[in-house]
């Protein structure tokens, strides 16, 4: 494993981070049992891995929980997120204080390292920057958390219109972006704020359903073909991202879509979504490698460095209920 700073917060982490939710929140949204999933954290300490997203929404702190218990506190950087942003746009004070606490619950932790406001979208924002996040500071300051975070809704907000205004506001000090080789806009808009700000970043989004399904790829590129926005030979190839498959290139499409992102300036941690311990060791294989050669870069940015909010699909998670104020 490879280590790296998390922007201003100082935290050493793993450049790669075990994401709970996303399609497939450890296994547990594909049909694996608990054990399974714990077994899966326990691999991912095994190989190194140090940072842990998981959120309220996801229903996978406590398992998470579990299955770090036999490792010293100070060794992993746990990272949740509040029932807020889309699921909850209007949380009290006092919910997202009850929120935190119910966290630290599931988590059975007496801190969390990162705790982000998840989802918020940008006409959200204003109440998230000036009714919950003072809330939450003053919980910050009894060491409830160590630093506090905002995701983006990255279906929502495909232009970062959030994270351009949360970046300025100096009170986030952990961002999570989506960028992948298919929407590549933050490349302009994000990374250059918080690598001036100094804001750690958190990269979700790299692979998703996009890369992982050759069928939602292929019916992507015929969309965007019809649509005049790819040309046409990729809508007619059964393999349009094959150029990338060579000698001294990726060894996959999925290989390719980790390399992208991690090597990106300003991306720290490339989160990773799996609940499988084959891909696990596959994809973490991938963001240790070196990037993808330079004329498949230049070729992905000419491409689709235009293209915006492409294969950003959300689950349909039920989000657990808004704890008791
Ligand atoms: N707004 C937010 O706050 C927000 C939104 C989205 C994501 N996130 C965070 O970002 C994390 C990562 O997102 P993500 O879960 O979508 O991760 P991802 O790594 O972009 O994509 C994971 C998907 O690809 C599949 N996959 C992964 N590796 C594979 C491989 N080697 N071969 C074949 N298929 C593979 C997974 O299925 P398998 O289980 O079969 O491997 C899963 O369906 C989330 O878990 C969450 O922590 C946050």
């Amino acid at each position: 494993m490879e280590y790296t700073t998390l922007g201003r917060t100082g935290i050493r982490v793993s450049v790669a981070g075990l994401g709970c939710g996303g399609f497939s929140r450890l296994g547990l949204g594909t049909g694996k049992s608990e054990s399974e999933a714990i077994a899966l954290v326990g691999a991912a300490l095994d190989e190194g891995v140090t940072l842990f997203d998981t959120a309220a929404a996801y229903v996978t702190e406590s398992v998470l929980g579990k299955a770090v218990k036999t490792v010293a506190r100070d060794r992993i950087v746990l990272c949740t997120k509040a029932p807020f942003g889309i699921s909850h746009p209007n949380a009290s004070p006092e919910a997202a204080i009850a929120g935190l606490d119910a966290s630290l619950r599931r988590l059975d932790t007496d801190y969390i390292d990162v705790y982000q406001l998840h989802g918020v979208a940008p006409a959200s924002y204003d109440h998230a920057r000036n009714v919950i996040a003072p809330a939450l500071l003053r919980e910050q300051a009894k060491g409830k958390f160590r630093h506090l975070g905002i995701t983006e809704t990255a279906p929502n907000d495909t232009g970062h219109a959030m994270l351009e205004r949360a970046v300025r506001d100096g009170i986030w000090d952990v961002v999570m972006v989506g960028f992948h080789m298919m929407h590549q806009n933050a490349r302009a808009r994000v990374f250059p704020l918080t690598r001036e700000q100094r804001v750690g970043t958190l990269l979700m989004f790299a692979v998703r359903n996009i890369f992982s399904r050759p069928d939602r790829l292929a019916a992507t590129l015929r969309e965007l073909a019809a649509a005049g926005q790819v040309p046409p030979a990729l809508a007619q190839s059964p393999d349009p991202l094959g150029f990338l498959v060579r000698d001294g290139g990726a060894s996959s499409v999925i290989d390719a879509a980790y390399r992208f992102v991690r090597h990106e300036p300003g991306v720290d941690v490339v989160l990773f979504g799996t609940g499988d311990r084959d891909h696990l060791r596959a994809n973490l294989a991938s963001i240790l490698k070196p990037p993808l050669p330079q004329d498949d870069q230049s070729r992905l940015a000419s491409l689709f460095g235009h293209l915006v909010g492409v294969g950003l699909d959300a689950p349909h998670l039920t989000p657990p209920r808004p704890p008791a104020a």
